[in-house]
């Protein structure tokens, strides 16, 4: 395996508002609305430095004293790329620190027998090619849906692109830095291995009917 810790397009966050948020997710007996509420703020925090190279304009505004030019974040330049479903469980949260941001979609699902994604919706903001596009995810487990995804938006033009999920497995932070080393990857937490069913664990379980309360 390799050490995820020298790759310099990988961060994995050390810091103890993110872990005490995660531990709290990972609690079975966290209900709908507060697992949504903790999956919205730990997209923030994570979103606060996956951000930290945000383009900027400079505007004209006029403060008390006078004219002047000042810096603003250009946030019609990028998009958040929720992979559905449970990205969407993330888009509110970066949309707090970044409020024009774009937003497209790309519909993945894993097949239940043989764990691999199945794309089936993919729409995002025009034109593309200009933006960071910020993909989320909160689940990495074996990788193919976040490598599908990535794929699909590189072929629609997509040319900066994060990656920022919450819980990562090992074989798939591996699988998507292998298959897309250019995208900047952004993990909440690095547990220990996937099990025979392809779930993280100790994980959190299935992240989609934890957000949206189905099973
Ligand atoms: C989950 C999760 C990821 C994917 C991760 O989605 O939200 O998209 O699994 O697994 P992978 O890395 O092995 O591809 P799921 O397929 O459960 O769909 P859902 O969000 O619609 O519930
Ligand atoms: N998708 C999830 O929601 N959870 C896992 O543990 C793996 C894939």
């Amino acid at each position: 395996m390799m050490d995820f810790k020298k790759e310099s397009n990988i961060t994995i966050f050390e810091h103890p508002l993110i872990k005490h948020k995660i531990s709290m997710l990972r609690d079975k007996n966290t209900g709908t609305n507060e697992f949504r509420k903790l999956i919205e703020e730990i997209a923030m925090l994570e979103g606060f430095e996956a951000l930290e190279d945000l383009p900027l304009e400079d505007v004209e505004i006029e403060t008390p004293i006078e004219v002047c030019k000042a810096p603003m974040v250009a946030g019609r330049k990028l998009a958040i790329v929720p992979i559905l479903r449970a990205g969407l469980g993330m888009v509110n949260g970066i949309l707090a620190l970044t409020p024009t941001a774009k937003v497209g979609h790309i519909g993945m699902y894993r097949d239940e027998d043989t764990h691999e994604p199945i794309e089936y919706y993919c729409k995002l903001p025009s034109p593309i090619e200009e933006r960071l596009i910020v993909v989320t995810d909160p689940m990495l487990a074996t990788g193919g849906s976040a490598v599908d995804a990535i794929d699909q938006i590189k072929k629609h033009g997509g040319k900066r692109i994060k990656f920022m999920c919450i819980i990562a497995a090992p074989e798939g932070l591996e699988k998507l830095h292998k298959a897309h080393p250019d995208v900047q990857i952004y993990v909440g937490n690095l547990d220990r291995e996937l099990n025979a069913n392809a779930y993280i664990c100790p994980g959190l379980g299935d992240a989609g009917d934890r957000i949206f309360g189905t099973k």
